[in-house]
């Protein structure tokens, strides 16, 4: 297994190009299942999940080649060979559930396996399942697998979710598209990466209004076409590298950063004193002098602060001068980092979701495990703010969700490597 090790104590300057959002690009990968002609995705980010989903799509019939480099996606659903979504690809990555809701409504038959269990909690699917059956699916859970059909094909229905869920918002949207009569879905998610699928889904033929507000309408239509979509920049890759010269100090443009990404974070980094400004081709961060300040953070649903950046927020947060208390209100069990910051001379509290986190004057680089994607990178930048040498090990992780890590930040001097393991 692959480790990364950071040399700390660098200041950083320079440039970090912004890829095209991971949970975008999985969202609208699916799309692909709606339709028999082709769907050409640009922008899209070379990592490890996205390959996951290729995979998934190639074992229901899809096409799916790569070009330049994998940063050009040509999907085609002509013929699907195969409804069933198996164990082995879905247990791997949770967002293959989004081919739930296109198989539905393209096939009118699913059979889906649960993702099992997550590093970060529970993650139930009884919104997804809702707001499908609020369509006329029938879904029941046998050996592991949600079976799904929906014989006469689905119909238009006004629907209330508990809970704004991404995944649910996406699978249930997807499916309206070709479901008869109007459906109304209230308390949507309003997260940009829905905004993007929702904008790919219309340029498809698709008839649907108030993508990126709490209410999505969507008029169904007879058949979705071939289409061309760039995917969005990424809002958590961007607000990891915004974090990296908060941390480390100096100054880095992110090119193709956008602060309405990322309203809530980037009024946390202005509090914490870190200065944050639109350029002609991005978002430039600069920590000018002195440690930043101590901010409490609370998770929320978008525009709210991101989950996704919570583990990067308290990196920055372990060297800040001040208390600082984040809470937790999304996962149940996301504070997996937290220990392994501690190795590294962090002084955290954690009591169910909420960690209070003393600043301390510096961290000391030590041996760390990365958990998840998201404590992975968190990890990694608090090596930059290191004294001495930290090895993050099982990067595997890291690689579902950044690309070239190791090349971004050493291109703006900081001191990091890959060490290739077996
Ligand atoms: C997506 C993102 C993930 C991000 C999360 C929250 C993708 C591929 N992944 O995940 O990176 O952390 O949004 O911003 O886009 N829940 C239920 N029942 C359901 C569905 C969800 O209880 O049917 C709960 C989950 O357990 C979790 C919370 O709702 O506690 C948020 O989940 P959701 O918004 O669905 O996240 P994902 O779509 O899985």
């Amino acid at each position: 297994m692959d480790s990364i090790v950071v040399r700390g104590g660098q200041e950083l300057q320079g440039r970090i190009p912004i890829a095209g959002a991971k949970n975008a690009c999985l969202a609208l990968m699916p799309a692909t299942l709606l339709s028999d002609e082709p769907l050409t995705l640009t922008n899209a980010p070379r990592l490890s999940d996205i390959r996951t989903m290729s995979l998934l799509l190639r074992s229901l019939g899809a096409e799916v080649a790569t070009m330049q480099d994998g940063r050009v996606l040509a999907l085609s659903s002509h013929d699907l060979s195969n409804l069933t979504a198996d164990y082995d690809i879905v247990r791997k990555m949770r967002a293959s559930n989004l081919v739930l809701g296109p198989l539905l409504a393209r096939a009118g038959r699913a059979v889906v396996s649960l993702p099992g269990g997550c590093a970060i909690g529970a993650r139930p699917m009884d919104i997804h399942i809702s707001g499908l059956e609020a369509l006329g699916a029938r879904i029941e859970l046998r050996d592991g697998y949600l079976h799904a059909e929906a014989p006469k094909g689905l119909r238009g229905a006004v629907i209330e979710q508990r809970f704004a869920s991404v995944g649910a918002t996406e699978n249930v949207v997807m499916a309206a598209t070709l479901a008869r009569g109007t459906t109304v879905l209230k308390n949507a998610a309003r997260e940009p990466e829905i905004v993007d699928l929702v904008r790919c889904l219309r340029t498809m033929g698709a008839e649907i209004e108030g993508e990126g507000t709490e209410t999505v309408t969507i008029e169904g239509v007879d058949r979705l076409h071939g289409a061309t979509h760039p995917v969005v920049a990424d809002r958590i890759e961007l607000g990891t590298y915004m974090i990296a010269p908060a941390i480390a100090g100096g100054a880095v443009e992110l090119v193709g950063g956008r602060i309405d990404l990322l309203p809530a974070f980037c009024e946390k980094l202005d509090a914490a004193g870190i200065s944050v400004s639109e350029t002609a081709e991005g978002i430039r961060v600069a920590r000018a002098n002195g440690r930043a300040r101590a901010v409490d953070v609370r998770t929320a649903v978008f525009p709210g602060f991101p989950t996704d950046l919570q583990a990067q927020m308290m990196a920055l947060l372990c060297t800040a001068e001040g208390t600082s208390v984040l809470e937790e209100t999304i996962f149940e069990n996301r504070f997996m980092h937290a220990p392994e910051l501690m190795r590294m001379g962090a002084r955290i509290e954690v009591h169910g979701g909420t960690a209070t986190v003393h600043g301390v004057d510096r961290l000391k680089g030590a041996p760390v495990m990365a958990t998840d994607l998201r404590a992975s990178v968190s990890l990694i930048l608090a090596g930059l703010a290191a004294e001495g040498e930290t090895v993050v090990s099982r990067v595997y992780h890291l690689d579902r969700g950044y690309e070239r890590v190791e090349e971004k930040l050493s291109g703006c001097g900081a001191t990091i490597e890959r060490i290739r393991g077996e």
